[in-house]
């Protein structure tokens, strides 16, 4: 089976919870210690192998795409001045093999529908979606070590994580729960590997919850079709893993 090329970034939404720091500037802006969400998200990707990106953005989502260009002006003037190793930085935001296609989703309709969005780029390809809010770190990429289950079992793949079980109606979990109901505490995190298919059960989707097309109900009908698996992830001590990363700075 061929390895998958295509990732998928839906950068959308509104980002209502973490207002007002998202009023004008996107959510998957907001820096890690020296960088923004979406660029974790997006090295992921490629270091998992994906050389075709595609943004769902939507209104003041600008700072994304420019995040990605050329900065012709700023490399000019860091060549001009000698700070080399500040010209590789940000000349090696993406790699010039990896190409970046943005589409702009008109309405804020849901995940469900931004992913839809990716239709006519993904084509008839499995490919991967990563959200860049869920900051997922680890020695090997997250994505890759889907990947690796991908190529084994010819599935789609959830990404799953253990979560408080007290948060468990802020996720998409598994099978939907309240949390004293809940039968498990894995929740689907921001990281998908889906078959084309899907595409025709988010395009009939019903709108859902808060009037958003989810993820969840298509994935929940592809199920009646395939086999999809779901990968628990079992990350670092994250806490640890940013106190070492934000170390190389001080
Ligand atoms: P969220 O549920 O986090 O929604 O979306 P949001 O709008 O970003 O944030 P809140 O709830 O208002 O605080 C999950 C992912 O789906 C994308 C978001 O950008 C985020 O990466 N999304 C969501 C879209 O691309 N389009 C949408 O219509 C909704």
């Amino acid at each position: 089976m061929d390895r998958i090329r295509k990732a998928v970034f839906p950068v959308a939404g509104l980002g209502t919870r973490f207002l007002p720091a998202t009023k004008a500037s996107p959510k998957e802006m907001l820096p890690v210690v020296d960088k923004p969400l979406i660029q974790y998200a997006v090295e992921e990707a490629v270091a998992a192998g994906c050389d075709q990106l595609i943004f769902i953005t939507g209104r003041s989502k600008r700072a994304i795409a420019d995040h990605f260009d050329v900065s012709y002006e700023l490399e000019k003037e860091l060549e001009k001045k000698g700070k080399t190793e500040l010209l590789e930085q940000v000349r090696a935001i993406l790699p010039g093999y990896v190409k970046a296609i943005h589409l702009r989703q008109p309405h804020p309709l849901g995940l469900g529908h931004a992913v839809a969005m990716a239709a006519p780029v993904v084509g008839d390809e499995p490919f991967a979606v990563l959200l860049a809010d869920d900051l997922m770190l680890d020695e090997r990429p997250v994505l890759a070590q889907m990947m690796d289950l991908h190529q084994r079992y010819q599935s789609g793949i959830l990404g799953v994580a253990e979560i408080p079980r007290e948060h468990s109606t802020r996720y998409g979990v598994v099978e939907k729960p309240s949390p004293e109901a809940a039968p498990s505490n894995l929740g689907v995190v921001g990281r998908y590997i889906l078959p084309a298919r899907i595409f025709h059960f988010l395009e009939n989707a019903q709108m859902g919850t808060g009037q958003e097309i989810q993820p969840t109900d298509a994935i929940a009908e592809l199920l009646g079709e395939r086999q999809m698996l779901a990968y628990r992830f079992v990350g670092p001590d994250f806490e640890e893993y940013l106190r070492d990363l934000c170390g190389q700075f001080r």
